[in-house]
């Protein structure tokens, strides 16, 4: 019985309105129940820990680790990081002290702090993949895998795994076979037909998919001809991309019938909607952290004033609702 903040105060007959308190946020994402709709986005929170001083991790709806990998990584040549007017340009290369440093160190102290820990995954080679998934199931806390196949094939001409729904297909297939946690297969916007590779990521074996990773870019001073990233060209992300993930959500939306998570841009409780307005189950938030570090929660309660002010009783009701052809 949800609790009313008026009762009819005026006497005019119209609807109580609904309390945001009283708002159903709980989604299901294929076999992953979710207390609400809000996760950190791979490699925008660290390892999860970092965020502890700005929010409870048990608030969040996931709490997505950086990508992890079979062997340690320094990472990229510096600069990683150039700002455009509205959106990030990165290339941090995925650093981190690899599986086995994750599994003994990071994991006992994460395990139980949120309410759902998605790790997410990237390997040179279909092996690498499955063998981190393999290495990763059944271990206390963790509640599903984030593939992230952005990364280059170094069997395949260096090429992200991302562009090709064959080589997808079958790196998803070869995971779900290595391991019974939820799956999560983490799309790239660099490529022709994005629904292609959802539908690939889905006969693989993919419980959800989630989208969209950064989009290819560059900055450069013109004077000195100096490129903004040590690397030349790199990943955009911010508010210049939302455009591209909510129409990439859509063309998989019409297309694919499986679980999606939206990301890209998001930096308030109204770009999430947008999202779950275009067929999102979820979303993920990540370049937004820097500027809000306690965007999380602060997304959360914005969800629940506008969906209460939108008269629905859950963010079901909302998600039901979409009307975009
Ligand atoms: C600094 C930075 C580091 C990132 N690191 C990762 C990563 O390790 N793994 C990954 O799958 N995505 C990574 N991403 C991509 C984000 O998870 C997300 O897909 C992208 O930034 C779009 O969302 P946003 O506009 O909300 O930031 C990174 C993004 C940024 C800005």
């Amino acid at each position: 019985m949800h609790s009313v903040v008026s009762q009819d105060a005026n006497g005019d007959g119209a609807a109580p309105q609904l309390a945001p308190a009283d708002v159903d946020l709980s989604v299901q994402l294929g076999p992953l129940h979710l207390d609400n709709p809000i996760m950190t986005a791979s490699g925008t929170a660290g390892l999860g820990l970092e965020m502890e001083p700005f929010f409870d991790l048990a608030e969040a709806g996931a709490i997505v680790v950086k990508t992890i990998t079979k062997a340690p990584r320094k990472g990229n040549p510096l600069p990683r990081l150039s700002e455009t007017p509205s959106g990030l340009l990165n290339s941090i290369g995925l650093p981190n002290k690899g599986i086995d440093a994750f599994i003994e160190k990071t994991l006992p102290l994460l395990a139980g702090k949120s309410r759902c820990l998605v790790v997410n995954i990237a390997g040179g080679c279909h092996g690498e993949f499955s063998e981190l998934a393999g290495r990763l199931d059944g271990l206390p806390g963790i509640d599903a895998l984030e593939l992230n196949i952005s990364c280059p094939n170094v069997e395949d001409g260096n090429l992200p795994f991302a562009r090709d729904p064959d080589v997808v297909k079958d790196l998803v297939a070869e995971v779900r076979s290595a391991t019974s946690l939820p799956l999560i297969t983490k799309l790239s916007p660099n490529v022709t037909d994005v629904a292609s590779i959802a539908q690939a990521a889905k006969e693989g074996g993919s419980d959800a998919v989630s989208l969209i990773n950064t989009v290819l870019g560059m900055s450069v001073d013109w004077r000195s001809g100096q490129p903004g990233l040590g690397t030349v060209i790199g990943g955009l992300s911010g508010p210049a991309v939302k455009p591209i993930a909510l129409r990439m959500c859509l063309e998989v939306k019409r297309a694919v019938e499986i679980p999606i998570i939206g990301i890209g841009g998001i930096m308030s409780a109204d770009d999430a909607l947008e999202f779950l307005t275009v067929g999102a189950s979820a979303v993920q938030v990540g370049t937004a952290h820097y500027k809000v570090p306690d965007i999380v929660p602060r997304l959360i309660a914005g969800l629940r004033e506008r969906l209460a002010g939108a008269g629905r009783a859950s963010v079901r009701e909302q998600i039901a609702s979409m009307k975009v052809p």
